[in-house]
């Protein structure tokens, strides 16, 4: 039987054998699969792993510094930390197109990894969080949600750590392809990553960007930035975090009028996505207590400077999707 031990013993083994005294990199992302890929490398090569993590400036209220501190602090484990905000920000000014706006990122993400992985570098092998579902999921196929074939559409064009470009100089040691996603948390708490990294509700790899409609800004990373933290916040405080699929905020671009003490306000709304789900591939907005959203709605209106109204979306994928963009 699969036990998350004897895979543990197996895998570390397995690096050793193929890497032996090469030098490995691998791009931190915060999610689980690249934690665990982390964990599992550096018991395994120590020194001759090289951790990553480019912050596009796109990640939650204090994911980034929290990252690394679990890291290096915890497990002793140093990240290199790449501040790449400004350079993504400026790729993204004037953009509103969803899809060019992850095309950018994309792209950028790479230009960026190239760069510093010859700063860094060089290295032989290049470390990769695939999964089995991944391995068997060629690029462009989804999952028919009322037929369960596969079909080759695409709605968005996703974006990864894992969606570096084939002709990278790299070889992949990728030691997670045999797992499914629930395994890899089981892998994740049994080395003792911490709860928020193994049980984090899904985040897009282009983050809060595609969480912007219309034009991502410094300034309206803030307003998304902390909106969002509030609704993190407040379903941690109440213990309903796991009842949901993801449960986020989306910035809309227009404005309208509200009233707060004796003065007219005219400034933006901030849409409330809750959903439940069991993979994703299809989902239904969260039926939540009207009390929740309502202590919800007075924190980010009354904390948030240049937020004055708060919508429900209350539709279920499909035919919306999950994210707004
Ligand atoms: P949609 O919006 O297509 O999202 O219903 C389905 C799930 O995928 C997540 N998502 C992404 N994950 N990179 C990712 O790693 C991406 O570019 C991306 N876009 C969407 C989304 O959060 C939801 O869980």
């Amino acid at each position: 039987t699969w036990t998350t031990k004897a895979f543990v013993d197996e895998t570390i083994d397995g690096i050793r054998k193929k890497v032996k005294d090469r030098k490995v990199l691998l791009a931190l992302s915060g999610g689980v699969d690249s934690s665990t890929l982390a964990f599992l490398l550096h018991q395994a090569i120590g020194d001759n792993l090289t951790c990553m993590f480019i912050d596009q400036g796109f990640m939650r209220k204090g994911e980034p510094e929290r990252l690394v501190s679990i890291f290096s602090k915890q497990f002793h484990i140093p990240v290199e930390y790449v501040d790449a905000r400004e350079r993504f920000i400026k790729k993204l000014e004037g953009i509103v197109d969803p899809e060019e706006k992850r095309h950018l990122i994309g792209h950028e993400f790479i230009q960026v990894f190239e760069e510093e992985s010859q700063r860094l570098g060089p290295f032989d092998y290049l470390a990769q969080g695939t999964l089995y579902p991944d391995v068997i999921e060629s690029a462009d196929t989804n999952i028919n949600s009322s037929t369960g074939e596969r079909v080759a559409v695409k709605i968005k064009s996703h974006h990864n750590v894992g969606g570096l470009p084939k002709n990278l100089r790299f070889k992949l040691v990728e030691p997670l392809r045999k797992l499914f996603k629930d395994e890899v948390r089981r892998v994740g708490q049994s080395i003792g990553l911490p709860e928020e990294i193994v049980r984090r509700h899904p985040f897009p790899g282009p983050g809060l960007a595609i969480r912007i409609i219309g034009e991502v800004t410094a300034e309206r990373l803030n307003i998304l930035r902390d909106a969002d933290f509030i609704v993190r916040d407040e379903i941690s405080k109440q213990g309903v975090y796991h009842d949901f699929w993801q449960a986020f905020a989306v910035l809309l671009p227009i404005r309208s009028v509200g009233v707060m003490g004796d003065k007219r306000t005219y400034s933006h709304p901030i849409v409330l996505r809750f959903i439940t789900s069991e993979d994703g591939m299809t989902a239904d907005w969260a039926k939540v207590p009207y009390e929740l959203l309502e202590i919800i709605s007075n924190r980010i209106v009354n904390e948030v400077e240049a937020v004055n109204r708060i919508v429900y979306d209350i539709t279920s994928k499909p035919p919306g999707t999950i994210e707004w963009e």
